[in-house]
This record gives structure tokens, sequence and C-alpha cells, in this order.
């Protein structure tokens, strides 16, 4: 009956299903899930396969709305693993400065920039996550502390020029390897700003300490690249931890 489900209704009817009880993960694990449900239902294996060829050409060319969706569960999902305290990191050396102006890039439910806040710095944040950004604004009002959110992807926020006083990159979906936008958030630091990065270590890099090397012109305060308990995620893992003074 529903055979050949149009691209667009097919995601909408998965996005529908993903949205109120999906388990965030993997692509083919979603897929897979999904597919057990239609079958649940009643829908027959040759129309199963045809919808999930759909959402999955779907995804393939609309992977920023597929984000938002993984996403915006993830902040619903009361199951999520991840820490909904402040980063140990963030609270070292945030509380360690004169508060200023602070910017929480990919900020989700706010427990950094919340937190920030609350021990006086004035906080910007922004997260291609919508619902996120509602749970921080939530967050913020209840402590009695305000919040400027922005729903926006990292190639489109305006970073601006010598804006801040702290940049946060907790676990941020940015690549320190993007040359051009890490150019963008460097020329975005004020002078004697800091940059903290956490997040986990992608891997081995080509060139021994190459990271590293690549920041030897501000003042490092902090580098670690050490397992430990990952805030999101809650596992052990290689993470790689770094806070930069601009010049
Ligand atoms: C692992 S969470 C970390 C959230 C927060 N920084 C923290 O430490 O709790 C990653 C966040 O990045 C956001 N995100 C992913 N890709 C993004 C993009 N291209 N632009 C902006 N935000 C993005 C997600 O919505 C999510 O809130």
């Amino acid at each position: 009956m529903l055979a050949m489900m149009a691209g667009a209704t097919a995601w909408n009817d998965f996005s529908e299903w993903f949205s109120r009880e999906g388990t965030p993960g993997a692509p083919a694990d979603v897929l897979q899930a999904y597919s057990k449900k239609l079958a649940a239902g009643g829908v027959g294996e040759r129309e199963i396969a045809a919808r999930s060829e759909e959402v999955r050409k779907y995804m393939a060319a609309h992977p920023d709305e597929a984000l938002v969706l993984h996403f915006n569960r993830i902040y619903t999902w009361v199951e999520a693993p991840f820490r909904r305290e402040p980063s140990e990191m963030v609270k070292k050396v945030a509380g360690s400065r004169k508060p200023g102006r602070a910017l929480d890039v990919a900020m989700g439910q706010g427990r950094n920039a919340v937190w920030l806040a609350k021990a006086g710095w004035n906080v910007s944040g922004y997260d291609i996550s919508p619902v996120a950004l509602r749970e921080a604004a939530g967050l913020a009002a209840a402590a009695g502390v305000k919040l400027d959110t922005r729903v926006a992807r990292h190639e489109d926020f305006e970073l601006g020029t010598e804006q801040w006083d702290l940049i946060v990159m907790c676990f941020a979906f940015t690549k320190l390897s993007d040359a051009g936008y890490m150019q963008r958030v460097r020329d975005s630091l004020r002078p004697g700003g800091v940059l903290v990065v956490e997040g986990f270590n992608g891997g081995r890099p080509a060139e021994r300490n190459m990271i590293l090397k690549a920041v030897l012109d501000y003042r490092v305060l902090l580098f670690e690249d050490l397992p430990d308990v990952s805030d999101w995620g809650r596992m052990k893992a290689p993470l790689l931890r770094m806070a930069l003074e601009k010049p």
C-alpha cells in the first residue's frame, strides 16, 4: 500500500518515530531498530527495505538535518550518557581567570555555560540543536542567570574579531585540523583571552606532537593527552585537554 513512499514522507515518518522513541546511535543501528518497529506494525519486508533506503538517501542528502534530529533526541532521551555537571577542566581554567565575555561553542544543554554565568562571565553560546538550547535557557532561568544563545552551525556562527576573553570547546564537534575554522576562532579571541579545548583525541596524528606544535605561538596553560572517563559517552578514552592563552 505504502510502497515507494516519497523520500521526504519516509523521512518524516522515520524522524517522528525517532524523536519519540529512537535510541541515538550509529545510522545502521538506528535504521535496524526502525525496520523492527515497522515489522512489528505489520509492514512487509519489501516495503521496509524501500522505506529504509529512502531514509538512508535522505540522510545522505541532508546531513545537518540528520545531525539535528540525532542531538535533539539525545537531549530528550533520559538515558543519554553524558555528564550534566560542568566540565572539571572548564571550572579549573575559567575559575582561575577574571570573568569577561565567554563563548561556549556547541554549548549543548548549558552545563558549562550556566556554570560560567553563575561565576560572573557574560556568556554567549551556539549549537545546532534547538532542543539543547531550550534546555540551557531553562537551566539558566532556574539559576537566575542570563545566556545569549543562538541556533547555528560552526560554519555559520559569526565569531567576530577580538570578542572573547574565553572560548570553550567541550566535545564540540569541531575539527582542530580545520585551519579555516581555527583561524576564525583565533581571530575572535581577545589578546590575553583563553581557548579551552576538551574532547576525544582523534587518534595518532601523522606527526608527533602535531596538535601541540600548531598552538605554540600561544601560552600553553595546560596540555594533556591521557585516557580518562569522558563527560560525553561516559567511557574511558584517550582525551585531549588544552588551555591556550592568546599573546
Ligand atoms: C557532544 S555534545 C557537547 C555539548 C557541550 N559542549 C557539552 O560539553 O556538554 C556536541 C554538541 O555539538 C553540537 N553540534 C554538532 N555539530 C554541530 C555543528 N556543526 N555546529 C554546531 N553545533 C554542533 C550538538 O548539537 C551537541 O550539542
